[in-house]
């Protein structure tokens, strides 16, 4: 059975010691998921720290962006073989606060993400229409073009190393929850892309996630939802207590799915 994801995008929140304190919190709560991998992403001054930590756990370490380049005069970047001496095994690219507050451009992503395959990291490719796109009926078209000028020219095995996070930009940290229907409708569209390119075998494998205002009190809908394959968690990951519950909700749906 596939495996779900529970991934916490902390920001830039908490700095050393807030992140240790909550991931000594979190590790007490999350030792014998059966069904889900958790994903920490915290800011990259607590990454060696955390990944010490999670050694000894099954918790995954993550980061929130990096540089294309493998090294050089790029004054405050980060490379992938820099994530990867901290343990990071998985990297978020294209979140909508990089394409948007940063101008990052798809092609500036499309390179972030052959980078990290080549590494070995394993990205988690956000997407996601804005409100005036969606509006104005575009958001296929828009989650087409960054799908397609993401995944250019990958092979299948590069593609199943994949992870690829649906999030609404209207949706991102304003407590307005996409419905079940906008949210599957989406996750059909990006399923459909990925066995155009490839096959329906690996559209099926790879995990799509849901993110933008996930909450206790939503994530037992939203993991019921056809192609929800788990979440990528801002505000609700930000203390240990709402991130246990939707953790839990996915364990539940998944433990009721296998009966
Ligand atoms: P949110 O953020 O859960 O606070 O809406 C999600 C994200 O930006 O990844």
């Amino acid at each position: 059975m596939k495996r779900y994801i529970a991934a916490a995008n902390w920001k830039m929140n908490k700095d050393v010691q807030e992140s240790i304190d909550f991931t000594n919190h979190l590790t007490k709560f999350v030792l014998n998921l059966k069904r889900t991998d958790v994903i920490l992403c915290p800011p990259f001054t607590s990454l060696f720290n955390i990944g010490e930590l999670l050694k000894k756990t099954t918790v995954y370490l993550g980061a929130q962006n990096m540089h294309f380049a493998d090294s050089g005069a790029y004054t405050g970047e980060i490379s992938a073989d820099m994530l990867k001496s901290t343990f990071c095994e998985y990297v978020i690219l294209g979140h909508s606060e990089r394409r948007h507050v940063f101008n990052e451009s798809d092609s500036m992503i499309h390179k972030k993400l052959l980078t990290a395959l080549e590494k070995g990291l394993k990205p988690i490719l956000c997407v996601g229409e804005t409100l005036e796109e969606r509006q104005s009926g575009r958001t296929v078209s828009v989650l087409k073009q960054q799908y397609t000028d993401a995944f250019a020219g990958l092979s299948e095995g590069e593609m199943g190393n994949c992870i690829i996070a649906y999030e609404p930009v209207w949706a991102i940290g304003t407590g307005v929850v996409a419905s079940s229907e906008q949210a599957s409708e989406a996750h059909k569209e990006i399923r459909s892309m990925i066995a155009s390119q490839f096959n329906l075998r690996l559209a099926n494998e790879i995990r799509i996630l849901y993110g933008g205002s996930v909450r206790p009190d939503n994530a037992e809908e939203l993991i019921a939802t056809a192609d929800i394959d788990g979440f990528l968690i801002g505000g609700a990951s930000l203390s240990v207590e709402p991130f246990v519950l939707i953790i839990q909700s996915i364990e539940n749906y998944l433990e009721k799915q296998e009966k």
